[in-house]
């Protein structure tokens, strides 16, 4: 999977512009009154939600497997502490007050999920927030190529996407609650498709 993300960075840049996306700029309210410091971002790529974090205050440690992301983000964002790694068996002996999972579980299929939950509950403090977004079941590219799981689908050639609804958002696993549960509709800039994109996410805490 490294390769395909390499070989997008090269081609693209910055593939989603320099702007945060709308659930960072909601997410960093919710961190604040839970006292949060130090936030853990998984598939950071270069750095584009992590760098508003950055910018209000917190520390930031994000962790990413492509080495060309990590390169253009330590222009872009280099207050980040990027790590290169995968979240599939990320092993950081650190627990953060929130961990940031951004358009990263809808890369795997179901198993490979729970792992990157359970990888992020590891890393999450007891009164500390985690938050999971994932393009939704009413995303413009649900439904296309082939079928590969329930509501995922391999959507081109190296690109498999989980499209998620609320009742998994809901029901995320046992050890975490949700706090709020929450959609967008945002047309990011650069992006490929030009249109406005659906997601779902959940912030929650661990029970
Ligand atoms: C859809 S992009 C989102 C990037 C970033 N969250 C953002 O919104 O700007 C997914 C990112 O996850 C990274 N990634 C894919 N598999 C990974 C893994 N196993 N461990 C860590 N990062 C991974 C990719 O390289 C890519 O940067």
């Amino acid at each position: 999977m490294d390769n395909f993300w390499n070989k997008r960075y090269i081609t693209e840049q910055l593939i989603w512009g320099v702007e945060p996306s709308s659930i960072t700029v909601i997410c960093e309210k919710i961190f604040k009154e839970n006292n949060t410091k130090d936030i853990l971002v998984i598939g950071a790529g270069y750095g584009r939600n992590g760098k508003y974090f950055v910018e209000n205050g917190y520390h930031v440690d994000g962790i990413e497997i492509s080495e060309e992301a990590i390169n253009i983000g330590k222009i872009f964002a280099p207050e980040i502490n990027f790590i290169k790694g995968s979240v599939l068996d990320m092993n950081l002996n650190k627990k953060y007050d929130a961990v940031f999972c951004y358009d990263i579980i809808q890369l795997f299929q179901e198993e490979k999920r729970k792992t990157v939950i359970e990888n992020c509950i590891k890393h999450c403090k007891n009164t500390g927030r985690i938050m999971i977004s994932c393009l939704s079941d009413k995303d413009m590219l649900y439904g296309i190529g082939k079928m590969i799981e329930g509501n995922t689908f391999e959507i081109r050639n190296g690109l498999t996407i989980h499209f998620s609804n609320e009742e998994e958002i809901n029901n995320i696993g046992e050890k975490l609650e949700i706090m709020k549960l929450g959609y967008s509709k945002e047309k990011m800039e650069n992006d490929r498709t030009g249109k406005e994109r659906d997601r779902i996410y959940g912030i929650y805490k661990i029970t």
